[in-house]
């Protein structure tokens, strides 16, 4: 989602500053780019639809300028062009923004019966118009910001300049992230640290209603009018800058990342004493708050919580979470899993539970972020930087995590008999021993042609195999844009088993041994009607079925199992996006970090 840059320091690094933070944060996903900087001390901007290759162009890197922002738009209120693209200027101000300015249609009214006219659809355009209209009446920037940020309604990021001033960048953060990076003689500020990580490893980070101006040398936060002490952190060195290796795209490494994402994962939660765990004993109810792909590994860790603590675990999407009757109390954990940490819909979920005292634990990668700090308890999921829009190793280790969190819940709770720490050790053991030559056996199917070109794809399975079939299908529809669906199988056959006809492609995935059997049978259902069927089940249980084709995957323990039954789809969508010749990392329409609601 929309990327932020700002930078004011030497006049020989600013462009460079902010087109390398551009390049940072493009995993984001966007569709526009632009710059502004002073220029014998007036604005300019540079701003083009599409990639950022589009702008670089444009720009002329040996350019002397003190000061500068940019921006990746990730485009909802109005097409992805060059007018809607940021930064946007009115008067002496010119801003960028991430976020949603809710009350945009009647500040806009406001403005224009002040005379006031508009050339994007931009939301952002509004904040800037009525930021530059309280600055001509106060004539003070801090004064125009303490009053705009009264006025609007919504969400948001934004780091401006006033023509006249080049001493400082102004900012102003509410439910989008914001920092400040901190170095010698300069300073940054940009949505997330990856921007500016280069250059230095320290930074600020703006809490909810703080604005703040910064110089070359000095910041000053402000909440309410009254300066507010900052704390200074230090980048985590154990976030390691991701770089494509010599792999063809970020997805493709970072499925190969995995084995040893989870190696340093499982053997830093078995040894390390230091996170802080929760009391077990005192829950009787977990809710598991997420969206998307996290979602999905949340589905798992359901089932994980279902068939080995028989425990019942209710799940929800963040989006419809934050508009219901919260029914949690001081049992309840609840439990939010997000890669990025900065997801405006589980963010909006977590402040909601830290209001209403309950505990809460986030299973999150990025350290330090918004989530981490909502919450009471965090499981960082150690996956190193994540670039890909697509989420992969992160999947993977989130579900590690839901192992790791159910052993310590048993153990607490004097469950975790003798026998479980047997399969746990045996199931990881042999996990992380088959999964290399995984991805030698799933790096080519050859079949994948029988399915690009249908209208339609089926995933269906039972238990965690359903849980497994939903994220196959979302994994196979963002990058490779084909239309897929998830079942529970036995459902099929209550209304959706009419769109099956001939070389209709349903991918059945039966792992799971308890529930094989019923599988198989709604698998030749749909045979019987045509349907190319695709099944994926384990290399120990018997493989007489007559189907198209066959994934086969290594038993390796009903705890361990969704990891490596995931990798064959991963890697499936994968082939398929690059076959169709498709931007792999940057799907189109689709955002890394989902800041909006
Ligand atoms: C799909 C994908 C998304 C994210 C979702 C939540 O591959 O990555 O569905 O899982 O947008 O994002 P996080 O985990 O950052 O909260």
């Amino acid at each position: 989602m929309c990327g932020i840059v700002g930078y004011i320091g030497s006049k020989e690094k600013t462009i460079n500053v902010l087109l390398k933070g551009l390049e940072r944060l493009e995993y984001r996903g966007y569709d526009s780019a632009g710059i502004a900087y002073l220029d014998q001390n007036q604005i300019q901007l540079i701003k083009k639809s599409g990639k950022l290759n589009c702008l670089e162009k444009s720009v002329d890197r040996n350019l002397l300028t003190e000061m500068g922002i940019g921006h990746t738009r990730w485009a909802t209120h109005g097409e992805a062009n060059e007018i809607n693209a940021h930064p946007h200027r009115h008067g002496k101000i010119v801003a960028v923004h991430n976020g949603i300015i809710e009350n945009m249609n009647a500040l806009k009214k406001e403005l224009e019966e002040k005379g006031i006219s508009f050339v994007s659809d931009t939301d952002t355009e509004v904040f800037v118009a009525l930021l530059n209209d309280a600055f001509e009446k106060y004539q003070d920037m801090k004064k125009a910001i303490e009053y705009t940020m009264s006025k609007v309604e919504g969400s948001y990021a934004i780091v401006c300049f006033n023509e006249d001033d080049k001493e400082h960048l102004y900012v102003m953060k509410k439910d989008s992230p914001l920092l400040i990076g901190v170095g010698m003689g300069e300073m940054f500020v940009a949505s997330d640290y990856q921007a500016f990580r280069e250059f230095t490893k320290k930074y600020v980070l703006l809490d909810d209603f703080e604005y703040g101006i910064i110089g070359k040398n000095a910041w000053h936060i402000y909440k309410d009018g009254k300066e507010v002490e900052k704390k200074l952190e230090v980048l985590d060195e154990q976030d390691i800058l991701s770089n494509k290796e010599g792999y063809d795209c970020y997805m493709h490494k970072e499925i190969y990342d995995i084995p040893e994402v989870l190696t340093n994962l499982l053997t830093f939660y078995e040894t390390k004493e230091i996170h802080s765990i929760p009391d077990y004993c005192k829950y009787n109810k977990i809710q598991i708050v997420a969206c998307g792909s996290a979602y999905h590994a949340g589905c798992v860790g359901k089932n994980l919580f279902a068939h080995f603590a028989h425990f019942p675990v209710e799940i929800e999407y963040a989006s419809e979470y934050r508009y219901q009757p919260i029914l949690a109390d001081e049992h309840t954990l609840v439990i939010f899993v997000s890669q990025s940490g900065e997801t405006a819909d589980t963010i909006h979920c977590a402040k909601k539970i830290k209001e209403m005292h309950i505990d809460s634990l986030a299973i999150v990668n990025v350290y330090n972020s918004t989530l981490s700090r909502l919450t009471d308890y965090v499981y960082y999921m150690r996956a190193g930087e994540e670039r890909a829009v697509a989420t992969t190793k992160g999947y993977s280790s989130q579900i590690a995590l839901f192992i790791v969190i159910l052993r310590e819940w048993m153990k607490a709770k004097n469950t975790w008999t003798v026998s479980l720490e047997e399969q746990y050790q045996e199931g990881k053991r042999k996990m992380l021993q088959v999964i290399q030559p995984c991805f030698k056996n799933f790096e080519h199917f050859s079949w994948i042609s029988n399915i690009i070109s249908k209208p339609m794809n089926f995933f269906i399975g039972r238990q965690s195999d359903y849980a497994l079939s939903l994220e196959a299908s979302l994994k196979l529809k963002e990058v490779s844009y084909l239309n897929s669906s998830a079942y529970a199988a036995g459902e099929l056959k209550h209304g959706t088993i009419s769109l099956v006809e001939k070389g209709t492609p349903v991918f059945a995935i039966a792992t799971d041994k308890n529930t094989y059997e019923k599988t198989k049978s709604n698998l030749m259902e749909v045979k019987a009607r045509g349907a190319y069927v695709i099944l994926t089940t384990l290399d120990t249980v018997d493989q007489e079925i007559d189907v198209d084709e066959k994934i086969i995957v290594p038993d390796v323990g009903a705890l361990f199992q969704p990891i490596i039954t995931i990798i064959p789809f991963q890697l499936l969508s994968y082939q398929v996006a690059k076959s169709l010749d498709l931007d792999i990392d940057h799907p189109r329409n689709l955002a890394k970090s989902v800041t909006v609601e």
